[in-house]
């Protein structure tokens, strides 16, 4: 092949995030072929023990070797020539190559999965802290209630926890193995897909070699909920731009996670931030990268599907950090616990003297929040005196119902949050009584991750021992 030519259309430079997965998938086939009896047992072991020695001196291909497949075969002649000669027996790098993708796919997914669940858990912790600091929550970023941030922070923690569960789920494609498919249609050599699969840390088999070759929209169904994650960070991040502004001022970035202006010297930009909210573009790029190179493959295996990987790879590495970073911002963040309350302090809890009116005097709601918007207008205007007060009712044709006073109480942040009866609301207690909830299905969800983990990394280090 012309040099140039062979450079364009290698993957060496990528292979290396497989490199570990690829020689277990050889090491897996020899075994399978030495238990066949189509290799001896002495070229068999001779086999294992090389490619044990290249997984410590991990090689690097040169850049015109078509793959790692191709080059870890040579590499194999050299030092156990018997089993090298035979290494494509009933195996194809189209199967080798999927094979591989699957199990680093699983290791990573689980990675990004104990990251997310650890800035969970930090959630989860800052929740606890903060169940009952009132906090503003808005609709069309308009103050729309008072909350709680425990609350604020619990929302994220369970959006986070049910992206982790689908990811989580959407791996079942990868504990499939497709080797003994061979290039594209199956083999007549007799290989044990059962046995391979099995060293391999594998649950079952494909039954469509076409499919278990050739297909990568597994992948998209890994990179959706990566992006849905990317996109839940990149909220939150907004949130914590916003709020840590002066405009807002309710929290505070701390130092570490700013950088200063080399101009401004007062300012604290929340640079960490800013990066995370944008990674989201990043991700949905990269996933949009992938499904653009799935599109229009016939059936059976293109050299298009080489540049699918190392996009997902790239998703995997961009949603991990930013996971992290996430955490970071949450075990460091503070509230600016008077500015909070301020925000919240009447009218921003008009929702509850319409609900007041209704439920305790008898009033219609649509009438009562009528009245409730008088009034809240009256207070945000700083006009609201008795008078004003009783002349709101009287347009109604009612006789005046509360002191200026009473209105105030009933619009208490504090008492409102209190209030909250309804389950899922913004009460404090409910805040508190969730906590544990969540810290459950964090520990839950670790140890599904955590046994998985370890089924597979035992396997494959069985393999190679
Ligand atoms: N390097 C390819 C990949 O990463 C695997 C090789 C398949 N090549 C082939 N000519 N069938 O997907």
């Amino acid at each position: 092949m012309d040099e140039e030519a062979a450079r364009y259309t290698s993957s060496a430079s990528f292979d290396a995030e497989i490199y570990e997965a690829t020689v277990c998938v050889n090491a897996a086939h020899i075994k399978m072929l030495e238990k066949q009896g189509l290799i001896s047992k002495t070229s068999a072991e001779k086999a294992v023990s090389a490619l044990k020695q290249l997984l410590q001196t991990r090689q690097t291909p040169p850049p015109t070797t078509e793959d790692i497949h191709i080059y870890l075969e040579q590499l194999l002649a050299q030092k156990a020539p018997e089993a090298a000669e035979m290494l494509a027996l009933g195996k194809s790098r189209n199967d080798a190559v999927v094979a591989a993708v699957k199990i680093e796919a699983r290791r990573r997914v689980y990675k990004v999965a104990e990251e997310l669940l650890g800035a969970v858990e930090a959630l989860v912790m800052k929740s606890r802290e903060h169940a009952a600091t009132v906090f503003p929550v808005y609709t069309h970023l308009q103050r729309a209630a008072p909350a709680t941030f425990g609350f604020l922070l619990q929302s994220y923690a369970i959006r986070l926890l049910r992206c982790c569960n689908t990811l989580l789920n959407n791996l079942e494609a990868c504990e499939e193995s497709p080797l003994g498919s061979a290039a594209v249609a199956g083999t007549s050599a007799p290989v044990d897909r059962e046995y391979i699969a099995q060293l391999l840390g594998f649950k079952r088999i494909s039954w469509n070699a076409l499919d278990a070759t050739a297909s990568r929209e597994f992948l998209l169904l890994l990179l959706s909920p990566l992006h849905a994650i990317a996109l839940v960070i990149s909220s939150f991040a907004e949130e914590m731009v916003l709020y840590s502004s002066e405009e807002f001022g309710l929290i505070q970035i701390p130092e570490e996670l700013a950088a200063t202006s080399s101009i401004m010297p007062q300012k604290r930009n929340p640079v960490v931030a800013e990066i995370m909210r944008t990674k989201t573009a990043e991700v949905l790029g990269l996933l949009a990268t992938v499904s653009g190179i799935l599109s229009r493959q016939p059936s059976g295996y293109n050299l298009d599907l080489q540049q699918v990987t190392p996009k997902f790879w790239q998703a995997l590495r961009e949603v991990s950090e930013s996971l992290h970073m996430l955490k970071k911002h949450v075990e460091m963040i503070e509230v600016n616990k008077e500015r909070a309350m301020e925000a919240c302090a009447p009218p921003t809890a008009a929702v509850e003297l319409a609900n007041h009116l209704t439920l305790k005097h008898g009033i219609g709601f649509r009438k009562a929040h009528q009245i409730a918007a008088k009034i809240s207008r009256s207070i945000a205007e700083k006009t609201l005196t008795q008078t004003r007060l009783d002349t709101i009712f009287q347009e109604h044709g009612l006789k005046p119902i509360y002191t200026v006073g009473e209105v105030l109480n009933i619009m208490d942040p504090v008492a409102t949050v209190q209030r909250y009866t309804a389950k899922g609301s913004a009460n404090p207690s409910m805040v508190s009584e969730n906590v544990d909830r969540l810290f459950k299905i964090v520990e839950e969800e670790r140890n599904r991750v955590e046994m998985e983990r370890r089924f597979l990394e035992d396997c494959l280090q069985r393999l190679l021992s």
